[in-house]
């Protein structure tokens, strides 16, 4: 099972309360956002279709916001979770090492998603996509499980990172910010410890 075929499987079976990432406010990435990138105007959340990150967003008041997932089932369900705002975002249905065009965005977001890519130049091909979406002064907040989190999730393998880790990740085009820990709690109840950096782009 590939990547899309693998995600659009999990969307088409599970409700929200078995998806351990369930947040019903993500109010770590929020902050984040808004107070350490500096109210950005435009934001694209990296595999956040099914998320409430995109319409709380619109609701800060940000100009721009752009989702984009590999599942359309993700979308469909963000769409229909984002009510009246859903009109206001860009919804994009691809692959994030596949695309390098978002328009212009200033703050890049991604909870969960890097941390899936094990292989080296994928996550080389990641950090290249990054770079050229957000221009000089700009910002990516990368949510990661921690040292101390979960070694798998939707049972695939994960790489886990403390701040150092992440920002060396992200070294050729970014600088470390400042960085958060976060214990997340899953709907069924158990502690998910992430890490969040936010890093500004050089
Ligand atoms: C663990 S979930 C996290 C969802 C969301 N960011 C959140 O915090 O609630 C990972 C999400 O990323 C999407 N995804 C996984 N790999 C992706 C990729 N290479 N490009 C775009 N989206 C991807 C999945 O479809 C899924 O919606």
């Amino acid at each position: 099972m590939n990547r899309a075929e693998h995600w659009e499987s999990v969307y088409a079976t599970k409700p929200d309360a078995e998806l351990s990432w369930y947040q019903q406010q993500p109010e770590v990435s929020l902050r984040l956002i808004r107070e350490l990138a500096s109210n950005p105007h435009g934001v694209v959340d990296i595999g956040g279709g099914q998320s409430a990150l995109a319409p709380a967003l619109v609701d800060l008041g940000i100009p721009r916001v752009v989702v984009l997932d590999v599942s359309p089932s993700a979308i469909r369900r963000g769409r229909e979770r984002a009510g009246a705002s859903a009109d206001r975002i860009e919804w994009i249905a691809g692959d994030v090492l596949r695309r390098r065009e978002y328009g212009d965005v200033d703050c890049w977001h991604d909870r969960a998603v890097f941390h899936f890519l094990t292989d080296a130049e994928e996550r080389a091909s990641y950090v290249d996509a990054a770079a050229r979406a957000i221009p000089t002064g700009g910002h990516a907040v990368i949510g990661a499980f921690a040292m101390s989190g979960p070694e798998r999730c939707s049972g695939l393998e994960v790489r886990r990172y403390d701040a150092g880790l992440l920002a060396s990740e992200f070294a050729g085009a970014f600088v470390l910010h400042r960085s958060f820990t976060e214990t997340h709690m899953t709907p069924w109840g158990k502690g998910q410890d992430f890490i969040y950096t936010v890093l500004e782009r050089r």
